[in-house]
């Protein structure tokens, strides 16, 4: 067994207090993070604070505890802001999650922007919130999608993307993949698509929770990603994009709060970012994906990238020795994020992931809601495990050890 550097996984443990729970009899070992992370306590508490203290309607009230909701409300943005190094909170969009985030470009830009034969270059690993949404832009307007392949390793095909980019106006990609754990190089990816001309959107939804992401560094025009993956509340998701892009755009939804002036007949809008953000938001849920965002930093991304590559390194080593074992995603951990896909001889992967719950380990078996790739990697489902900022060496032994005695079930 080896040590996992950098962080204290023992310490960030005693911070979550679902992983005091035992399931079946056994202590808890979570290791579906990328369909749901944990919360920590301070994220829990802060959002309990805010009902029990000061819960009211922000940005309409001129009453001390509305103020104080709007402070905490527009701080969390902030903390946004810096976090993925945003020029502003009018960058900053609120949305309930990644897939609202995208639907708002795909209503609001993609409306405006996309027509008849245009195309839109997706990639075989995108999740069905990164390709449904297109799909019926593309149906809706006359757009054509086109698709990057990945080769057996779960990687892009990227010696294809200059040919594939020709004429295409918005390039649509996963930063890392929540099956396969592939992460992308989007700052490369991207600057081949602003030459070619096209404008580029990342599902960032497996990658902001898990390393540092910059957005003005990476270059990229839209940028979505979720709260409830990164340690925060469900509910909570964010878009962010080019202030000029933003400025440029109509509004997504119509509402209270998303207006300057409102007529019979007409309205104009308010200023960025609350001209996307239409009626009463999920207040207590951004509160709390400031708490959660708070948390990491102080974490420090790196330090929780260079956990993951510690984990999914001896993750890799371990599953390999199991018999029969197929991995699906790159070997090589500098590119692979915490999520490892896998499928084991003769047991579907819900058999697999409800025997292992019965150890206390919790997996995720199914498409992962990329079912175009498991049609590319010819099976209907794999189990998945994925892993963060609390899981540790042993729960990687524990998940082996779970997986054999499954196969002495079905041998
Ligand atoms: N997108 C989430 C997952 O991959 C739900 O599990």
């Amino acid at each position: 067994m080896i040590e996992a550097r950098a962080i204290n996984a023992t310490a960030v443990r005693a911070d979550f207090p679902i992983l005091g729970r035992s399931i079946n009899g056994k202590p808890l070992v979570y290791l579906d993070s990328a369909a749901t992370s944990q919360k920590p306590a301070v994220v829990i508490d802060i959002m309990d604070d805010y009902y029990r203290r000061y819960n009211a309607n922000p940005h309409r009230g001129v009453y001390t505890i509305s103020e104080e909701a709007t402070a905490a409300y527009e701080s969390a943005r902030q903390q946004v802001v810096a976090f993925i190094n945003a020029a502003s909170g009018k960058e900053v969009i609120f949305t309930r999650n990644t897939t609202e985030a995208i639907n708002l470009v795909r209503y609001s830009w993609g409306r405006a922007n996309i027509r008849n034969g245009d195309r839109i270059l997706l990639t075989e690993m995108e999740h069905h919130s990164n390709l449904v949404p297109w799909q019926l832009l593309a149906q809706e307007v006359g757009a054509s999608l086109e698709f990057l392949r990945i080769d057996d390793q779960g990687m892009l095909q990227l010696d294809e993307l200059d040919a594939r980019l020709e004429g295409v106006r918005l390039l649509a990609i996963t930063h890392q993949s929540n099956t396969l754990g592939t992460i992308n190089p989007i700052k490369a990816i991207t600057a081949a698509a602003h030459r070619a001309g096209a404008l580029v959107l990342i599902d960032g939804a497996q990658a902001v929770p898990h390393m540092a992401v910059d957005v003005r560094d990476l270059d990229v025009d839209f940028y979505a990603f979720s709260g409830h993956k990164m340690c925060g509340p469900t509910g909570i998701g964010v878009l962010w994009a080019r202030r000029a892009l933003l400025e440029a755009m109509p509004p997504f939804l119509g509402g209270g709060d998303m207006i300057k002036r409102v007529k019979l007949h007409e309205a104009s809008w308010n200023d960025l970012p609350w001209k996307f953000e239409a009626g009463t938001p999920s207040v207590a849920e951004g509160i709390g994906l400031g708490a959660a965002v708070d948390y990491l930093k102080n974490l420090g991304m790196d330090q929780v990238r260079t956990h993951e590559r510690t984990l999914v390194d001896y993750a890799l080593e371990k599953l390999q020795e199991i018999p029969g074992i197929v991995l699906y995603g790159p070997r090589d951990p500098e590119i692979h994020g915490g999520s490892i896909s896998f499928t084991i001889p003769d047991i579907h992967p819900h058999d697999l992931a409800t025997l292992v719950d019965r150890e206390g380990i919790a997996v995720r078996a199914g498409h992962h809601c990329t079912q175009p790739l498991m049609d590319r990697l010819g099976v209907p489902a794999t189990t998945r495990a994925s892993f963060y900022i609390y899981n540790q060496p042993d729960e990687v032994d524990q998940l082996v050890s779970g997986i054999q005695k499954a196969q002495k079930v079905f041998a």
